[in-house]
């Protein structure tokens, strides 16, 4: 068995990319920054998508920041695109800017004045509405240590420069980003929810797209709330889907052998951790025909 896994291993190695993609060359849509966010997968998500002309649907079962949605809506790749997250910080932003009153959002963070005491009143406020739930997840993310936004998150300390909380504070930038992302909202639904129940209720869909990316074996227990999925159980509804999928793991012999028993293929991709280290991360798919 371990010869045979290391066989099969050895033949993808040959398949693998070599070049880490330079993310400044790709649209930054994303209201968030996003621990294990994908920005740097957009070039290959593209071909992915351009396998197949047709008008499709696209599922994110596990959207996180929703790169892979928002430039799908953005550049046409799909008719419609369904995003799901379990999150229910993350999920009140997205609740918000498709489903809600965006322009609330994008004009309170515009005129937010940034200050320690600013920040408290707005973390203790009680009852907060899903707009207040949106507006400090937005905050956290930004002024938290690694966009972390998980309990017991730190505070940025320097940042950029040593503007410390300030350092990831672009109240502009983010207004136009949620102002962009009304434009397109039409094309995008959102549902607070798991991902597994989503990907079960449309297994059958043989025209649909289904862009896959699990919290990590690893990394997920730091950066998520919701980080303690069971990956065997989403390799099993994964090769179970009649229509497309791409799937996104970190390279371990754990992942590489749920590929192996349920016989999925894949590929090797480097990239660049926020440390600068390079590592390879794992994509799983139907078919590699797109691949290039
Ligand atoms: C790796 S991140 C996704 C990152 C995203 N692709 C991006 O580019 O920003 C995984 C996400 O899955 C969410 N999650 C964890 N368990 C989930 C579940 N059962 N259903 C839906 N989302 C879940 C986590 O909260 C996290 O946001």
């Amino acid at each position: 068995m371990e010869n045979q896994l290391s066989i099969f291993n050895i033949e993808k190695e040959k398949l693998a990319k070599t070049n880490v993609v330079n993310v400044a060359s790709v649209p930054q849509r994303s209201p968030f920054r996003y621990p294990g966010g994908k920005t740097w997968l957009i070039p290959t998500v593209r071909n992915w998508l351009r396998q197949d002309e047709k008008p499709k649907l696209l599922h994110e079962p596990f959207a996180g920041g929703g790169i892979v949605s928002l430039t799908a809506a953005f550049e046409n790749f799909a008719q419609h695109i369904s995003m799901v997250e379990l999150d229910e910080d993350v999920a009140a932003v997205w609740d918000v800017l498709i489903n809600g009153d965006y322009e609330w959002l994008a004009n309170k963070i515009f005129h937010f004045e940034l200050t320690s005491e600013n920040i408290s009143k707005e973390f203790e406020k009680e009852n907060k509405s899903i707009n207040d739930i949106a507006f400090c997840t937005i905050l956290k993310n930004r002024i938290f240590h690694g966009g972390i936004i998980t309990k017991g998150s730190g505070l940025i300390k320097n940042g950029e420069n040593g503007k410390g909380i300030l350092s990831r504070w672009y109240p502009k930038t983010l207004r136009d980003r949620m102002m962009a992302i009304s434009m397109v909202r039409h094309k995008l639904s959102f549902m607070q929810g798991d991902g597994f129940s989503i990907l079960e209720s449309c297994k059958n869909e043989k025209d649909s797209f289904f862009f896959i990316d699990p919290p990590y074996t690893k990394a997920g227990r730091r950066l998520y709330t919701y980080f303690d999925i069971d990956h065997e159980k989403l390799f099993e509804i994964t090769s179970k889907l009649s229509g497309k999928f791409m799937m996104t793991y970190d390279d371990t012999i754990e992942i590489r052998e749920l590929a192996e028993k349920y016989n999925m293929e894949f590929r090797t991709i480097p990239m660049k951790t926020t440390h600068h280290i390079k590592k390879n991360e794992i994509i799983l798919s139907d078919n590699f025909t797109w691949w290039k």
